[in-house]
C-alpha cells in the first residue's frame, strides 16, 4: 500500500520511514493502545466528530494492510465491521456504541491476527 497521507494519520509521529507492514504496530500504539487514544475516547462517548472521522480514516488504513496472522478476508470483515459501528456512532445511532465496542475487543482480535 502506498504511503498515503491516510496511513500518516495512523501513525506515531516519527515513522515517516515505516512499510506497510507497519501500519497495524503504529495504528495500535498511536490510536488503540494509550490511554487517551482515540479508541478508548470513542468508547467512552467522548470524542469529537472529527475524532471519530480520523479513527475511521485510521481503520480503513489497516484495513488495507495485511496483519501477520489470520485470513485477509476475515480480517478485512473485522475493519470494516469497525468501521460501519464507527459510522453509527457518528451519526448517534444508539447501537453504534455497543457495536463499537464489540468490534474493538483487544485479545479477540489479536488471539487470530496479531501473532505470536
Ligand atoms: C481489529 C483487530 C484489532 C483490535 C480490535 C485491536 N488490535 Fe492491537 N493489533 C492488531 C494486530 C493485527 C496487531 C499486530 C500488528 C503487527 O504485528 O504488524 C496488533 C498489535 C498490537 C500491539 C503491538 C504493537 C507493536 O508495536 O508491535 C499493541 C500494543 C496493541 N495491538 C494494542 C491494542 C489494544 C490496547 C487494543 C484494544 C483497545 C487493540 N490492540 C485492539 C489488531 C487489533
Amino acid at each position: 500500500m502506498k504511503k498515503t497521507a491516510l496511513t500518516l494519520l495512523c501513525l506515531a509521529i516519527g515513522l515517516a520511514s515505516a512499510s506497510a507492514d507497519d501500519v497495524i504496530k503504529g495504528a495500535m500504539k498511536k490510536n488503540f493502545k494509550p490511554e487517551d487514544a482515540l479508541s478508548k475516547k470513542v468508547g467512552k462517548g467522548e470524542a469529537s466528530d472529527a475524532e471519530i472521522e480520523s479513527l475511521i480514516k485510521c481503520v480503513q488504513a489497516i484495513c488495507a494492510a495485511t496483519p501477520p496472522k489470520g485470513d485477509k478476508a476475515a480480517w478485512v470483515d473485522k475493519c470494516k465491521a469497525m468501521v460501519a459501528a464507527l459510522k453509527k456512532v457518528q451519526a448517534k445511532d444508539a447501537s453504534g456504541l455497543s457495536e463499537f465496542k464489540k468490534a474493538n475487543n483487544c485479545k479477540a482480535c489479536h488471539d487470530v491476527f496479531k501473532g505470536k
